[in-house]
């Protein structure tokens, strides 16, 4: 995830261009810059880290008038956080910022190599540029349109060239791009944030919408056709525009689910197969055995991954919490290979015990959200979950996406490929309407009772632990997650009317048994919640899920399912859903 503005217009463009990229740190922020044009020259300025090393950098260049301008703040994807991987990237003359993944850069850019242009950076976005001049003739625009045709994957750009210097073109294509104007500026941005305040109407761009803005006139091309420019009304309030209308960061990033998801998979899973281009083919020589350790939700989702490797990749995988790996003298040996999990890389008890393990001569891989963070730097390998930044102190998105990458580890390393059922995730993680509504309304029977019970089997366990850990973390309300077998060897002494049981009842997997389970703590009185796919007749509340093939495709609907209800019910109790007492966000210490 990164942030992409523009600028067209004569009041101070280098500061606003800088504003707007201050709004968009929270989309990433391990490097940044920005291109100028003005009066036919381009003027270029990138720096690593912060927005106010961009602004320390740039800071005795003036510039004023008219003119065009293109930024970008960056969380990395394709090659690591350096000043030459930093957005604009240029091509003779002209320059460009890319939001996204470019699938097929690689074939691209083999191509444009063979006629001896070379490339400077590690990224996808550079192929682009290269390839607009390569095609260009002496019509920008058609060498524009032509190149946008020939990439995959997803992308909200930018693009400037001397050829047409007064011109900006730009296009979308799964990565979000809205243009807003006042009387006499036009703006381009990744979301509200940079523009509210500053412009009053918005147009927020459709996949496969591209044009160009010429003489202050926006030329908008949707199917092939130019199009009519409907615009909207901006909001008006600033914290409301960062989180896109929601009530909360948690929501917002709970409804970000289904697009992340695809994100993680992004080059990763194709009907061919399952490809990591972070892992070697050698990189299981030597290995007969996983410990996954992790922390919190990530410990949840390394759960879920010791089922998946065990049974997909048939590894003996074992599971270690952080704070308890470091002082148990664990019995290390090298033919083990040893999985972090971290949506902040930053985590104490986690960082301490990858420590141990690289001490030891292990081979280390990390899983996680934040690039160039310590665990990365410190891990033999990384795969990025590409989540982008969550602030929600309650992980939602991270969990998604965690989940995600070791299931397709663990296809990948047992060498098949449930590509149809992988497709089928993204439709899975959509909150409709009609769902939320019912949440909304089921949480005000969920608000008082001495605790809950989430019960689950297999990978549906691990998603009771982390139901329940949702909910304690934001409502203050005791909750336990349970395997639902293990109820009747004590827990089940707690049962009666106000012990809350949220059941997660599987179609395609141990159906019956977990069915047992349920029926169990009915029977002793038992107030249940379930979530399945049809309804069974000891429950007294009933969420359901959609008629599915695959358990995977269960666990990712009753996972929104549990998160929604997590926020509903404490938002109905009135706390803070973002900031909840007690907690931090990046965990540091000890
Ligand atoms: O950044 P990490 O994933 O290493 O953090 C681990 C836990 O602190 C974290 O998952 C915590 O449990 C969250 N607040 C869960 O919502």
């Amino acid at each position: 995830m990164c942030g992409i503005v523009g600028y067209i217009g004569k009041n101070n463009i280098k500061e606003q261009l800088l504003d707007g990229l201050k709004e968009l740190e929270y989309r990433g922020y391990d490097s940044a810059g920005f291109s100028i044009m003005k009066d036919g020259e381009l003027y270029s300025y990138k720096a690593v880290g912060k927005i106010k090393n961009l602004v320390e950098k740039a800071k005795d260049f003036q510039v004023e008038g008219f003119g065009l301008g293109i930024a970008h703040t960056r969380w990395a994807t394709h090659g690591k956080p350096t000043e030459i991987n930093a957005h604009p990237h240029f091509a003779e003359f002209s320059s460009i910022v890319h939001n996204g993944i470019i699938e097929n850069y690689q074939s691209i850019k083999t191509q444009l190599e063979k006629k001896g242009i070379n490339f400077l950076s590690q990224t996808d976005t550079e192929v682009i540029v290269k390839l607009f001049e390569d095609n260009l003739d002496n019509d920008a625009f058609k060498a524009f349109k032509t190149t946008i045709n020939e990439l995959k994957g997803a992308y909200a750009t930018l693009l400037l060239t001397q050829k047409e210097p007064k011109t900006m073109f730009f296009a979308k294509v799964g990565s979000p791009l809205l243009i807003a104007k006042n009387d006499e500026e036009i703006f381009f941005a990744s979301s509200d944030a940079p523009v509210v305040g500053k412009a009053k109407k918005v147009i927020y761009l459709e996949d496969g919408d591209y044009g160009y803005v010429k003489d202050n006139q926006i030329h908008l091309y949707r199917d092939n056709e130019e199009t009519k420019l409907n615009w909207s009304d901006l909001p008006k309030n600033k914290e409301f525009a960062q989180k896109e209308g929601f009530r909360f960061f948690m929501e917002k990033e709970i409804y970000e689910q289904s697009n992340v998801i695809v994100e993680t998979m992004i080059g990763r899973v194709s009907e061919e197969g399952i490809n990591f281009e972070e892992l070697d083919k050698n990189f299981l020589d030597g290995i007969t055995n996983i410990t996954i350790c992790a922390c919190g939700t990530s410990y949840h989702a390394g759960m879920v991954g010791s089922y998946l490797l065990q049974r997909n990749a048939k590894i003996k995988t074992t599971l270690e919490i952080g704070s308890e790996f470091r002082y148990k003298e664990p019995i290390l040996t090298k033919d083990t290979l040893f999985i972090v999990i971290s949506q902040s890389g930053e985590t104490a008890d986690t960082l301490e015990a990858l420590k141990m393990a690289k001490k030891a001569g292990l081979k280390t891989l990390a899983i996680c959200n934040v690039d160039n963070s310590s665990i990365v730097r410190l891990a033999d390998k990384t795969i990025l979950t590409r989540a982008g930044i969550e602030k929600g102190v309650a992980s939602t998105k991270a969990f998604a996406t965690q989940v995600m990458v070791l299931w397709m580890l663990s296809n990948y390393f047992g060498n098949i490929n449930e590509y149809e059922i992988f497709m089928k995730i993204s439709k899975a993680c959509e909150v409709t309407e009609k769902l939320h509504e019912k949440i909304k309304r089921l949480s005000k029977r969920y608000l008082h009772g001495h605790g809950f019970f989430y019960i689950g089997r297999d990978v549906f366990y691990p998603l009771a632990l982390e139901g329940a850990l949702k909910l304690k973390e934001i409502s203050y309300l005791h909750a336990e997650g349970y395997p639902a077998g293990e109820m009747k060897h004590g827990p089940i002494a707690l049962a009666d009317p106000e012990l809350y049981t949220i059941a997660l009842l599987s179609k395609n997997l141990l159906f019956d048994k977990t069915k047992s389970n349920i029926e169990e703590l009915s029977s002793r009185d038992s107030t249940i919640l379930t979530i399945a796919s049809e309804e069974i007749e000891t429950t007294d509340d009933f969420i359901k899920v959609n008629e599915s093939n695959h358990y995977m495709i269960e666990f990712y609907e009753m996972m929104i399912i549990t998160q929604l209800l997590a926020m509903e019910i404490s938002i109905r109790l009135g706390n803070d859903v973002d900031m909840p007492r007690n907690l931090a966000k990046s965990v540091t210490v000890e």
